[in-house]
């Protein structure tokens, strides 16, 4: 239960939030809270206010705060000295655990490289794919990415980002060509990419299947299909970025389950708690040293806790839960519509976005739901994200329908 004791944000946070202003890049907060403890679906800040999360730190929590199997994986670590290592130099049980639990969900007949981000596993997995041209003697030719999509901040992934220009302007590219982001069956560029195709030569197609900083956005069934065909007519690797929408997100564990449609290499990354770039094996270099990174596979508690995340999502259903949980949170917030400015909700299991008509009645309501103790985060110019833990319950997607009723 959420339960505000001081507007936020109060004197302790105040403070810490000032600090952090005078020492730091003032990056991509939205509001001033302070995290200092979790339990289930909540946040306490420094002042000791209790938020509902339904941020999941960007899907990066998905069983919620001191989740008991995640807390016994933590408490096991208080006595082993070397718990982060150069994992691609030096070999650990918790890089195979994580491995074996990570093939188990992936399509058959992939492998893994493991790194720390989402922009490295996307970053990786283009290097992938330019490999295997530069091996079949190709030059290097422009990447295939989309208007809005969001493949991270480092400038190889970058160079395919394109949801805000805050992000991309005055950075050097990577030779790119977008195409429109089609979410529409009926969208006139629905096949643009078989054109593309046929007039360039290409080293790959990178794209989000629901695209997640630039809107909520959920691509349509002809659009992912017929970039799976263009790919296989013209021998082209498709890489599926599923940092924010995989891991069983949307109630499946790739949101490309939803489409029918395989990727050759893909990324993922957060909910996994480490970054990995997955692919075909015929998209292994075959030559060690191509890929590396020194925490890559060496963080070992991420690791641990990523195998163990796993595990639960498995054990506990919470794919099932996903779908359940985010058809009822779908129905209430279809109720907003055409209140406080909202003008659409769309979403697959519980990866949810809420439409507004202007991005200051969208950024009003984020500050205003703050202080009444939920938090919600941005998506594009002016959607707001409903993410909450994989292991929301009812009486949660309750409350948080409540208060989000109070802005709408
Ligand atoms: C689809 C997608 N790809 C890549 C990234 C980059 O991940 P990271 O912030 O861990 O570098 C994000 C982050 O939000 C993302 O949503």
């Amino acid at each position: 239960m959420h339960k505000i004791l001081v507007e936020p944000p109060g004197p302790k946070s105040l403070q810490i939030v000032q600090t952090i202003q005078k020492n730091c890049y003032d990056s991509t907060f939205t509001y001033p809270l302070v995290i200092s403890d979790g339990q289930g679906c909540t946040l306490k800040d420094a002042d000791g206010n209790v938020f509902l999360d339904f941020t999941s730190n960007i899907g990066a929590c998905p069983l919620g705060y001191c989740h008991p199997d995640v807390m016994a994986v933590l408490t096991n670590w208080t006595k082993n000295g070397a718990h982060k290592i150069a994992g691609q130099d030096f070999y650990s049980n918790e890089h195979v655990l994580l491995s074996e639990a990570f093939v188990s969900i992936l399509p058959d007949n992939f492998k893994v490289f493991f790194i720390n981000s989402g922009a490295e596993a996307v970053e990786n997995a283009v290097k992938l794919a330019y490999r295997k041209q530069f091996a079949s003697g190709n030059p290097i030719m422009p990447g295939v990415s989309c208007i809005n999509a969001f493949h991270g901040r480092t400038l190889g992934a970058l160079s395919f980002t394109f949801s805000k220009p805050v992000q991309k302007a005055g950075f050097p590219e990577l030779p790119v060509l977008r195409i429109k982001f089609c979410s529409s069956d009926a969208d006139s560029e629905v096949d643009s990419i078989h054109k593309l195709l046929e007039q360039n030569k290409v080293a790959f197609i990178l794209t989000e299947v629901i695209q997640g900083e630039g809107g909520y956005n959920f691509a349509g069934q002809k659009f992912i299909s017929n970039l799976r065909k263009a790919a296989d007519s013209h021998g082209v690797p498709l890489i599926f970025d599923e940092v924010q929408s995989g891991m069983g997100r949307t109630g499946r564990w790739w949101a490309f389950e939803h489409y029918g449609v395989l990727p050759d290499i893909m990324a993922a990354a957060k909910a996994l708690q480490v970054g990995a770039a997955a692919y075909k094996k015929d998209y292994d270099p075959g030559q060690q040293g191509v890929l590396s990174s020194t925490w890559g596979g060496g963080s070992r508690i991420d690791m641990a806790v990523g195998t163990k995340i796993i595990e639960v999502i498995k054990r506990d259903r919470l794919l099932d839960n996903a779908t359940k949980m985010g058809t009822i949170l779908k129905k209430g917030l279809a109720e907003f519509v055409g209140r406080g400015g909202i003008i659409d909700v769309r979403g697959i299991g519980l990866m949810v976005g809420i439409e507004f008509d202007t991005k200051a009645r969208r950024d009003a309501a984020l500050q205003e739901l703050f202080k009444k103790g939920l938090l919600l985060l941005p998506a594009g110019q002016k959607a707001m994200r409903v993410i909450p833990p994989l292991t929301v319950g009812p009486e949660e997607i309750e409350e948080g329908l409540q208060l989000i009723s109070l802005v709408a």
